[in-house]
């Protein structure tokens, strides 16, 4: 006789060597939660609670997992939330990149060692939505993503603001000595001033239109705001949809698939989104077993049109992006360049999805394929003997005058050597050089932080230098902008050739042919290499892992013995 399949609190038992009494005990642990005997024999849907005191961008997530009980409840299931790592951008050390593998790999365990029959992931900061569809690749447990939506732009004397372009802009301006320090001071509390995620095409909202394109949430769910009502009605949504799971399963190995991560990667160049998008799209089909690779994204970058006029790129915020129709207006726009056949969690092809709902846009913000914001997409990989493995520039927010460049280096050390000597006076540099930043990879102590936006050195700045090529083997905020390359692989400390740069060498950036050279005898580049001394291991803990397991970029920078055998 076949076993009937467990549901439930029955399914995966503690190991005592008696399943029976194991599932006795859980039960009677769980009845002294005051459940009844009725509700644990209901199908439970395991709620990833990301709620932190430290997670400013998660701020609603408490409302939200009650809505997301609501749903499940009313679907006639039983809702259990758990706690995982949350990761909030600016409040980590030495970056939240460092930790996005940790909370990849606890929420993997968590969906994996606890008895759910479906689950709900609700994330929204930068590193929160990856590592955790990273885990639901792994898991191949279903899995509903819900993200904590944009927060609201704010007025300020005439103007916009919201996190974090804006923060730049006017620290960037600052620096350049055009805003006093009561401006800067005033404008710090209006920067943010709603709950949710970064207003602006960053890496969470990026992420979010990502995670909408591989089927993981309803197309509009991507955009909603933080605080709209909407959002509820969305968790309450993702509630029902884990439930429907149980009759209509699709898991995310169903979701992740060639097509589905080309799709992504063209949404990723429409909106001109972040480049972090990349690294972190790497590592969630890296779990898959699917390469991303940087000469297909350039092959795609030269047919996929920015179409969506948001900053860092161009000028609106997350809200109008929704209410100018959100990811199903630009997914129409985009329509003959997409796999249609593709699916999400309710079964229905990305065909059906786009026949659905309003046809309403607004093409102030997501612009039609005839009057795109730019005719070729927002990044490009450069290949060279400065990075023999590629690195990556957005080109939509960029200089163009910039874009062929030959020209020496000023080279930075590390954070530290950058942070003591940008702004020093004597610093020999000019506008016309090229800032190199080394040393600051995932393999790092720094951890692959979001340094590549080198600030202009106060003297140029004060000059009125508003743009320099900068390059580094580290990431910037999918809110930030200039000439900037980053992710040069092998990174410094894997050996790569950035790690061998040295001020006053030649490097030459060709935008037009993809290419990335330094300009250095080979004869002087072996004696460099000779004398090139390998970083120094961990001692201990996490940072010990990561530098024993961590991947490059193009591999997403996820830990190797995480990937599928053979990936
Ligand atoms: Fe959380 Fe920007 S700091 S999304």
């Amino acid at each position: 006789m076949t076993e009937k399949p467990k549901h439930g609190l029955a399914r995966g038992a503690a190991n005592y060597g008696d399943p029976e009494f194991a599932l006795y005990l859980r039960r009677s642990f769980a009845a002294s939660m005051g459940y009844s005997r009725q509700a644990l024999e209901r199908p439970v849907i395991g709620i990833a609670d990301t709620a932190s005191d430290y997670n400013n961008c998660h701020r609603t997530v408490p409302e939200l997992v009650g809505a997301v009980k609501r749903g499940v409840m009313l679907a006639g299931g039983l809702p259990l939330a758990f706690p995982t790592v949350s990761l909030c951008e600016p409040s980590l050390t030495p970056t939240s990149m460092h930790y996005r593998n940790l909370m990849a790999l606890d929420t993997e365990a968590m969906l994996s060692a606890q008895p759910m029959d479906a689950a709900v992931l609700i994330g929204g900061c930068d590193k929160t939505v990856p590592a955790q569809l990273m885990a639901a690749v792994s898991a191949d447990v279903p899995a509903v993503m819900l993200v904590t939506g944009p927060m609201l732009a704010q007025r300020f004397e005439g103007e916009r603001l919201a996190a974090c372009t804006d923060c730049r802009r006017y620290w960037a301006r600052y620096r350049a000595g055009e805003v006093t320090p009561e401006k800067i001071g005033a404008i710090e509390e209006k920067l943010a001033t709603s709950a949710g995620t970064c207003g602006v095409m960053g890496t969470a909202s990026t992420m979010a239109c990502l995670a909408a394109a591989l089927g993981f949430m309803p197309l509009m769910a991507a955009s909603a705001p933080a605080v709209h009502a909407d959002r509820l009605r969305m968790a309450e949504e993702a509630g029902a949809l884990a439930m429907r799971l149980l009759t209509h399963p699709v898991r995310p190995s169903q979701l992740v698939t060639e097509k589905s991560v080309e799709n992504a990667l063209r949404v990723l160049l429409s909106l001109g989104g972040s480049t972090n998008a990349l690294v972190h799209l790497a590592a969630i089909a890296g779990r898959a077993g699917i390469p991303v690779d940087l000469k297909r994204l350039d092959a795609l970058s030269e047919e996929t049109p920015v179409l969506v006029d948001l900053k860092p790129t161009g000028e609106g915020y997350m809200e109008d992006f929704h209410a100018a129709g959100g990811m199903v207006a630009l997914l129409r726009e985009l329509r003959d360049l997409l796999h249609l056949d593709t699916i999400d969690l309710y079964g229905r092809t990305l065909a059906e999805q786009l026949d659905a709902g309003s046809a309403f846009v607004d093409r102030g913000i997501i612009h039609a394929r005839a009057t795109p914001v730019s005719p070729v997409g927002g990044l490009v990989a450069l290949f060279g003997s400065l990075a023999p493995d590629g690195a990556i520039l957005k080109r939509s927010a960029a200089t163009p005058a910039l874009f062929e460049t030959e020209a020496r280096c000023v080279v930075f050390d590390g954070l530290e050597d950058l942070s003591r000597r940008i702004d020093d006076p004597d610093l020999d540099v000019t506008a016309q050089d090229i800032l190199v930043l080394k040393n600051v990879g995932p393999l790092t102590p720094a951890g692959m932080p979001e340094a590549g936006y080198l600030p202009i050195p106060k003297k140029l700045a004060r000059a009125g230098v508003k743009d320099m090529v900068r390059m580094s083997d580290c990431r910037m905020s999918g809110t930030a902008f200039g000439t900037i390359v980053l992710h040069i692989s092998p990174e410094a400390a894997a050996g790569g050739p950035l790690g061998l740069v040295e001020t006053g060498d030649r490097v030459r950036l060709s935008v037009k042919h993809r290419s990335l050279d330094l300009l250095v005898e080979p004869a002087e580049l072996a004696r460099r290499r000779a004398a090139w001394q390998a970083p120094a291991r961990p001692k201990r803990g996490w940072d010990q892992l990561m530098f024993d397991q961590v991947l490059q970029a193009p591999e997403g920078a996820d830990l190797r013995f995480l990937r599928p055998e053979g990936a």
